[in-house]
């Protein structure tokens, strides 16, 4: 939960802000899911934070200005959740250390759910985004297509409009919206047209592509996003990259007026600002947990169990991170190297994602499936080459962040990756950070990690075992170097910036 230092900031430095506005968080997810009780296990209902970046970001934000966050039900816990809703519709979800939120669900019938979240959102967008298709082979456009469009996606954006229009209609200052990410991108323009006073921003926490990529998409589809997303009136993206691929898209595809230097946009009359605020990690949250008396005990158990050099992954199971190409480098590394047989493991710590969708389900298939291949293959009695567990511990997590040696942060594309921040932050045996270039992070540390293509395995593997043998004052120079990074660059800084511009535009 987001620490004390970070929240105080925040709310000092919204105060002045929020006289003016009535700030309003609007996500797919909740900031906190429902565990229900197992009288089998003995365990009471808790509540705990939902999966991803986005939840951790906005989540400090939401506290410091108890704004009220509308998310979608997802799920039966949910619906649980919703069903306590007071008079005003949210309810109060308060966590064990005492978080509160303020928490408006809405409520999509299944069916509607579905197509926008596990056809359109998901496969589609997240696909496009990501440049994940095989373009000689998918995807498939057709009527299908249209319809997870419009009844799906469009039909739930506008439920969520339609929650936040009726806070705008009981506030007594205008609304400051706050959107966040692409499974919501029409909200805006859906706002914008019942609430003539709002002020309305969004960030989108993955990658932007090419306006030529965007055109797998029909036109009119494509362009729905892009005039949904321009009812802003702040588009953030996480890097430089995104802002340039997002202006070129409006000029490109809608032959709208840009202005590249002042990156805005122009349309019906309003200009509209796109900029990047690279996301970041609540670092006193990080740093108080790092003697966590559960994270201490995970630490323990690892050092019991750990080889000489440990190698470390933690992920979602996404197509995105890229998990198997970094499991086939790790192959070739035992492959070069046979004197590491036995000295190193590859720990890969990963989290179930999406598997209500086909292809995430058949990836999760083909991870277990290379990792059980390497292992019968170099294994021996004793050695087991890569320890894989698909398990969502985050104190195990943070146990592991203090134990690497080597961290492997490969996606094809990643709007930022946390894990890269999170990770260096909290190591502490001067580890070393692999990192792909077309993960957002790069574009800050980089220079300070072991630099990798994505799909080129070889080139992985000789980063990894280049990392392993890394002279000790590099490592540490390095290390030092990512930390005063973060430190420096950290959450309050990215929701401070933001609210910097819009206090300007509020101005
Ligand atoms: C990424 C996305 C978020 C999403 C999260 C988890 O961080 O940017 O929007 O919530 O992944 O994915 P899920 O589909 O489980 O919400």
């Amino acid at each position: 939960m987001p620490g004390g230092r970070t929240l105080r900031a925040i709310e000092a430095y919204t105060r002045r802000l929020l006289r003016h506005v009535q700030p309003v968080i609007v996500a797919n997810r909740a900031p906190l899911t429902l565990q229900r009780a197992d009288p089998f296990r003995g365990t009471e209902e808790r509540l705990v934070r939902g999966a991803g970046g986005l939840v951790t970001a906005m989540g400090s934000l939401a506290v410091a200005t108890d704004a009220v966050w509308v998310a979608a039900a997802r799920t039966d816990e949910d619906r649980i959740l919703a069903g306590r809703a007071g008079k005003d519709g949210t309810v109060r979800l308060t966590t064990e250390d005492d978080t509160s939120y303020r928490v408006a669900f809405v409520d999509a019938d299944p069916g509607a759910y579905d197509l926008y979240y596990s056809v359109f959102s998901n496969p589609l967008l997240w696909f496009i985004q990501h440049y994940l298709w095989d373009l000689s082979r998918e995807p498939i456009v057709d009527a299908t297509t249209e319809r997870a469009w419009r009844d799906g996606y469009q039909h739930v954006n506008r439920l969520f409009a339609e929650r936040v229009v009726e806070e705008g209609r009981r506030a007594e200052v205008p609304l400051l919206v706050l959107v966040q990410d692409y499974q919501l991108y029409c909200v805006p323009q859906m706002v914008r047209a019942a609430l003539p006073r709002v002020r309305l921003q969004q960030f989108v926490h993955i990658p932007w592509p090419t306006p030529q990529y965007w055109k797998i998409l029909p036109r009119r589809i494509r362009d729905g996003i892009t005039l949904g997303i321009l009812g802003n009136d702040i588009i953030g993206f996480q890097t430089s990259r995104d802002v340039r691929n997002f202006l070129l898209t409006c000029e490109e595809n809608l032959g709208l007026a840009v202005d590249h230097r002042e990156r805005t946009v122009f349309h019906e009359g309003r200009a509209i600002w796109v900029r990047s605020y690279p996301i970041s990690i609540d670092v006193g949250e990080f740093e108080a947990l790092l003697e966590h008396p559960a994270v201490l005990a995970e630490e323990e158990r690892i050092a019991a169990w750990r080889p000489d050099h440990l190698i470390l992954r933690v992920d979602r199971t996404d197509l995105s991170k890229n998990v198997v190409r970094g499991f086939i480098a790790y192959e070739r590394m035992l492959e070069a190297h046979p004197e590491l047989h036995e000295r190193v493991q590859f720990w890969a710590l990963l989290q179930e994602s999406r598997q209500d969708i086909d292809d995430y389900r058949a990836y999760l298939g083909s991870i277990v499936g290379v990792c059980a291949r390497i292992n019968r293959r170099f294994g021996r009695r004793g050695w087991m080459p890569i320890r894989l567990e698909i398990e969502n511990n985050f104190h195990k997590a943070v146990a592991a962040y203090k134990s690497f040696d080597v961290l492997l942060v490969n996606p094809i594309y990643d709007g930022m990756n946390l894990v890269a921040k999170e990770g260096i932050l909290c190591n502490r045996r001067n580890g070393v950070l692999v990192l792909s270039e077309n993960a957002g992070s790069h574009e800050e540390l980089g220079e300070l990690a072991v630099t990798v293509n994505p799909f080129d395995v070889d080139e992985t593997a000789e980063a990894l075992y280049l990392s392993l043998r890394m002279d000790e004052s590099e490592r540490i120079a390095r290390g030092e170097r990512i930390r005063e990074t973060v430190r420096a660059n950290d959450i309050t800084r990215w929701i401070t910036s933001q609210l910097q511009d819009l206090r300007e535009l509020i101005a």
